[in-house]
């Protein structure tokens, strides 16, 4: 938990309210937390969640970690403290996203289950889908996109998630996507169909 620095600080109402964004964009906003090893299909998924999204006419917008870590949180690196406030940071943009209306999608290891309890927490319950993006180690490994575990495994990089640093899967996620098992199209299906069970977005429009 990060402590507050700043004295001297007053918090602003503002005029136009989250109601009224909302009403304007005719959705409700939410977040909808990928989290699982790196390769497992976070990001795959959470675009291709945002693609039959916007093809529905909902304003949505993904924030990918290894984006993020170009900009806003390119000061950190994957110690547990710098992942607990690269989380930390998440989800306090995520929570302005949905004050803005948005339907944001969030793709981000998040190994520590206490990490996104807090991120849950900051946000609206109702408005918090967490989606387990499962695949075992040894497809993630397999894949390799980016020629990382490769690297971990030979210890080029150090605290590689799954190899030698922890990932703590969900307890109870809304959603449990297994990409070893499914293609691209059924898992972004589960992932609205939660969506649609829970209202937060209308089943057809
Ligand atoms: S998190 O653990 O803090 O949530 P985040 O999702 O932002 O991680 O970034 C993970 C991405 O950074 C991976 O997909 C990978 O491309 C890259 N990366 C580089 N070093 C590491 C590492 N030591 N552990 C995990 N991912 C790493």
């Amino acid at each position: 938990m990060a402590d507050q620095k700043a004295t001297n600080i007053t918090w602003h109402e503002t005029t136009v309210t989250v109601e009224d964004r909302e009403q304007l964009l005719n959705q409700r906003g939410c977040v909808v937390w990928f989290t699982g090893l790196s390769g497992s299909g976070k990001s795959t998924l959470a675009n291709a969640v945002a693609h039959l999204l916007h093809e529905r006419k909902h304003h949505t917008y993904v924030l990918d970690g290894d984006n993020v870590r170009h900009g806003l949180n390119k000061n950190l690196g994957f110690s547990p403290a710098d992942r607990e406030e690269n989380i930390r940071r998440v989800g306090e943009v995520a929570r302005l996203f949905v004050d803005a209306g948005t339907i944001v999608m969030t793709a981000f290891i998040s190994p520590y289950r206490a990490d996104r309890d807090q991120a849950r927490e900051l946000i609206n319950e109702n408005r918090f889908v967490e989606v387990y993006v499962e695949c075992p180690l040894d497809v993630c490994e397999e894949r390799d996109p980016k020629g990382l575990y490769k690297k971990a495994r030979s210890g080029e990089i150090k605290e590689f998630t799954g190899i030698s640093a922890p990932y703590e899967a969900p307890d109870k996620p809304e959603v449990l996507v297994n990409t070893a098992e499914l293609n691209i199209y059924e898992s972004a299906q589960k992932v609205i169909s939660c969506l649609e069970k829970t209202n937060l977005v209308p089943s057809d429009r």
